[in-house]
């Protein structure tokens, strides 16, 4: 039987690229395989309530270059757990409607689910697939912590922005004497903190993979007001942390389908690093202006070209897999290896020994050692 009409989704956290992969999928349904594509509203919500729109070369043109989602996304609605008031005692109540979701795809004739999303995401996906529906992922997620792929769509742009804020930090710094603490995202991985502290010439870069001492990291600034430079740029993960110490949680949010929001850890670096060098110390945290904007170059065609090979693959199969940048060409591979475990920065890796080699701090070895 032929697969003629598909079903969309972006879910979970936003990130730029979303629509660049939606005009792939939109487009390709058109011009290749003479498809109709649903776009689901809200992530898994859309589903649930059974809101959508229909995509066409109409109404994904002129997304290519806009961040965000045009299907709108949500990071609180698991379909498997999902939340149906509360109790008396206050208490949230979770419930399964993956059944009335599923009565949905039914009721359309859509015959195959594409969930643009990170490990979350996926693994609801990956919940829909055992229940029978020909399921395609998409990676998402500007933290680049998900395996099975070399790179997430999104990470790129948050780097450059990261990146660019680096460098107006760095001026700055310069003209003060400051040390100026940059915390940027990444969940439990350190990507976004190492590829734009070394893209933006951070001196230190503080990472969840790499636990740090304190001492370790004054030395260094130390090291650098002896060489004349009275200044430091000191990126930090917002997963970082001490070691023998925890990360620093900014909130709970009970409805998320990933409850523990990081943050602060910029703000108690910078004190004490200024308490301690005796230096003046600025926070600057970039927040969600590293989920906005414009997508960069290799997003926009990373995403085109994972858009159109995820239309692929709901036509053609296999399905219950993701598509997946390996080297230079866009795979499939099953979506299980993909949520088996989160990527994380090997301490030992290339790329850490790069960052070590041009002299930047990781705040675990001092540099004479
Ligand atoms: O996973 C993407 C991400 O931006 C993380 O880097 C960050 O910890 C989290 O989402 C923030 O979530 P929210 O948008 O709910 O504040």
């Amino acid at each position: 039987m032929a697969i003629k009409r598909v079903a969309v989704l972006t879910c979970g956290g936003d990130a730029p690229g979303l629509n660049g992969v939606i005009r792939g999928i939109a487009r390709a349904a058109e011009n290749v395989y003479g498809a109709q594509v649903f776009g689901f509203i809200d992530g898994f919500k859309g589903m649930i309530e059974n809101k959508y729109m229909v995509l066409d070369q109409a109404n994904t043109s002129g997304i290519l270059h806009r961040g965000g989602t045009i299907l709108g996304t949500s990071n609180r609605d698991n379909p498997f757990q999902y939340p149906m008031g509360r109790d008396e005692g206050g208490k949230l109540i979770f419930g399964d409607v993956s059944d009335q979701a599923m009565g949905n795809l039914t009721r359309l004739g859509i015959q195959a689910l594409i969930v643009i999303g990170g490990d979350g995401s996926l693994h609801m996906a990956h919940q829909f697939a055992d229940k029978g529906v020909r399921v395609v992922g998409v990676p998402k997620t500007i933290d680049n912590d998900l395996d099975a792929t070399d790179q997430t769509f999104g990470f790129d742009t948050a780097i450059n922005t990261v990146m660019e804020a680096l460098d107006r930090l760095h001026t700055t710094a310069e003209s003060h004497h400051r040390i100026m603490v940059v915390e940027v995202m990444g969940r439990y991985a350190g990507w976004i903190a190492l590829h734009s502290g070394m893209a933006g010439g951070a001196d230190v870069i503080l990472v969840p993979e790499i636990p740090y001492d304190l001492n370790v990291v004054i030395k260094k600034i130390q090291q650098r007001s002896q060489q004349g430079k009275h200044f430091s740029l000191v990126t930090v993960a917002e997963g970082a942390a001490e070691k023998e110490g925890q990360m620093v949680v900014a909130a709970h949010i009970e409805e998320s389908t990933d409850p523990i929001r990081l943050g602060g850890v910029g703000q108690v670096v910078a004190e004490k690093l200024g308490r301690l060098t005796g230096l003046e110390s600025r926070t600057t945290v970039l927040g969600h202006l590293q989920r906005g904007g414009s997508p960069t170059a290799l997003d926009r065609i990373l995403t085109t070209r994972l858009g159109v090979k995820a239309m692929e693959t709901a036509i053609n199969g296999p399905w219950n897999h993701m598509v997946s940048l390996r080297g230079n060409e866009i795979v499939t591979v099953p979506i299980a290896q993909a949520i088996d475990r989160l990527k994380n920065i090997q301490p030992d890796s290339e790329i850490v020994r790069a960052a070590r080699a041009v002299g930047i701090c990781l705040g675990d070895v001092y540099d004479d050692e």
